[in-house]
Formats: structure tokens, C-alpha cells, sequence
């Protein structure tokens, strides 16, 4: 197995534990569909679609839906918040930097917080923007580098292993420039929006153990670092405390993302 496959194999077991975040990540999935201007008929997919909470408010709106992700936990959660709301979506497992669907399949294409984790970019947006039909959308939300939850990536790297060669870093795609990059010449009109999310907590350390229990790399850095050397994982707790201690008040962690949107030529 390659270096990238076995990344992509642990991120999947990572993700399993990410499904109580989606308390949060409505309101930024109804920000994005706003964005991207979803509406009713159109064809939609969600690229790593996790809990589906952009799928379904999306199915909602009257949209067709197809979603992929990579963890099967997660489509299982989804496939069961779409029963509740008695919503039908064709849900995939699947690889952004494989998507399981013909060229020109799609009116829009979408990602909340999902396309930006796969390990080659140029992969990943080729394939969203093959699946894309031509004046199609495609729009996502990402997590800048020089913000809140960019920067805790920053700091896990720093006491992580190294990433496998040819792995970028996830909060590349926070950085409008890199994306209009990464976009190049295959779209026209992108635009650029910010927004926020709010999760509450009741302290920076409350706000770290739910991390620590739900987001994919925390997880296994936290199990290594207890295993291997405690020190060192007081150290990055006493850090990414001071962080968030940053983006805390009124028992709300301040979470500014990107938003982007442009249309296939
Ligand atoms: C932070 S979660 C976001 C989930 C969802 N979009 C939301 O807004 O709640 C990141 C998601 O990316 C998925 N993911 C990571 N790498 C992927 C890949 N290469 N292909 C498909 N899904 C991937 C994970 O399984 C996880 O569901």
C-alpha cells in the first residue's frame, strides 16, 4: 500500500468520531448553499459529505443530491438523519480524488470542510470539476491558515509525525490565493466570502477534550503522545489551550471560514 492510501486509510478511521460536531455545522451548511445559490431541480453533490448536514439541507431545498464521503460510520449517521427527515439522497462511499460518477454529471458541486483533508489537491479539484456540468458551481467552505482552526492544524503538525511526501497541508485551501491557484484556468467568477461559526463551550479545555474526542488527527496524536510521552502531550494541551483561549468568550469559540464559489468554464 502506498504512503497516500495508507494516509487516507487512517484519516477514515479518524473521521469515525466527528459525527457530534454536526451540532455546529448547520448553520454554516446553510451559509454555503446561500453561496453557491442552490435551488430547487438543480443536481448537487456533497464531496465528503460526512454526517450529511449540507446534503440534507440542500435535499430541503428541493436540490437533487448525490453525496460521497470517505468514512462508512458517517454515511450511516447520514443515511439515518435523512430518514428523520424523510428526505431520499443517493448517498456513495467514496474518494474525493475518485468520485464515483460520469463527466459533466452536475449542476453544483460542494464541499463544507471535506475536499480540503484529501491529500492532493490538484487531484481533488479535477475531480470535482469533472463531475461539474460546464457554467456549473462550485463552491466550498475552508479553514484559513491564519485563523482558529487553521492554526490548531498548524499546531498538531508540529507535534505529529510527518506527513507522507506529496501530502499538502489541509489549510492551504483557506488562502484565497492558493485557491485561485488550485482553481487556475478552468472557472471563471470566483468569489470570495467570509463567514463564522460559533461552538459553544464552557472553557478551553472543555472546549479541547471534545476535540480530542471527535476530530480525526487529534485523536490518534493524543493516543501516541499518552502512550509515548506524556510531557509532551501536556505541552500541546497547555498550547492549544492558549490558543483557543484567543477565539473564547461569552462560552463561544469564534470559527472564521472561507467561502469560495466560481463557475466551470
Ligand atoms: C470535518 S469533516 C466535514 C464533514 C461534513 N462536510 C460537514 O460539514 O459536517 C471532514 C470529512 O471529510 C471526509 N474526508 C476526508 N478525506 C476524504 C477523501 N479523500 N474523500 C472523501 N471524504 C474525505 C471525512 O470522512 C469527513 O467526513
Amino acid at each position: 500500500m502506498d504512503t497516500l492510501t495508507q494516509l487516507k486509510e487512517a484519516q477514515n478511521k479518524g473521521w469515525a468520531h466527528v459525527a457530534p460536531l454536526e451540532t455546529f455545522t448547520p448553520p454554516p451548511a446553510a451559509r454555503l448553499l446561500k453561496h453557491a445559490g442552490v435551488s430547487a431541480g438543480q443536481r448537487v453533490l456533497d464531496v465528503a459529505c460526512g454526517t450529511g448536514v449540507v446534503a440534507i439541507t440542500a435535499a430541503r431545498a428541493g436540490a437533487r443530491i448525490s453525496a460521497v464521503d470517505l468514512t462508512p460510520e458517517l454515511l450511516e449517521r447520514a443515511r439515518e438523519s435523512a430518514r428523520l427527515a424523510n428526505l431520499e439522497i443517493d448517498w456513495h462511499e467514496g474518494d474525493v480524488e475518485q468520485l464515483p460518477f460520469e463527466d459533466r454529471t452536475f449542476d453544483v458541486v460542494l464541499s463544507q470542510y471535506g475536499h480540503m483533508f484529501a491529500p492532493r489537491p490538484d487531484v481533488a479539484v479535477s475531480e470535482m470539476l469533472r463531475v461539474l456540468k460546464p457554467g456549473g458551481t462550485i463552491a466550498f467552505s475552508t479553514w484559513p491558515p491564519e485563523l482558529f482552526v487553521g492554526r490548531t492544524f498548524i499546531l498538531i503538525a508540529r507535534y505529529a509525525p510527518p506527513p507522507p511526501p506529496g501530502a499538502a497541508p489541509p489549510p492551504l485551501w483557506g488562502d484565497p490565493n492558493v485557491v485561485r491557484d488550485r482553481l487556475g484556468k478552468a472557472v471563471k467568477d470566483i468569489v470570495f466570502d467570509r463567514d463564522r461559526m460559533l461552538v459553544p463551550a464552557l472553557s478551553a479545555p472543555h472546549y479541547r477534550t471534545t476535540f480530542e474526542r471527535t476530530a480525526g488527527p487529534v485523536i490518534k496524536l493524543v493516543e501516541t503522545l499518552s502512550a509515548s510521552d506524556p510531557a509532551r502531550l501536556s505541552e500541546f494541551r497547555r498550547e492549544f489551550d492558549a490558543l483557543v483561549a484567543g477565539y473564547f468568550s461569552d462560552n463561544l469559540v469564534r470559527q472564521d471560514y472561507l467561502l469560495t464559489r466560481a463557475i466551470k468554464i
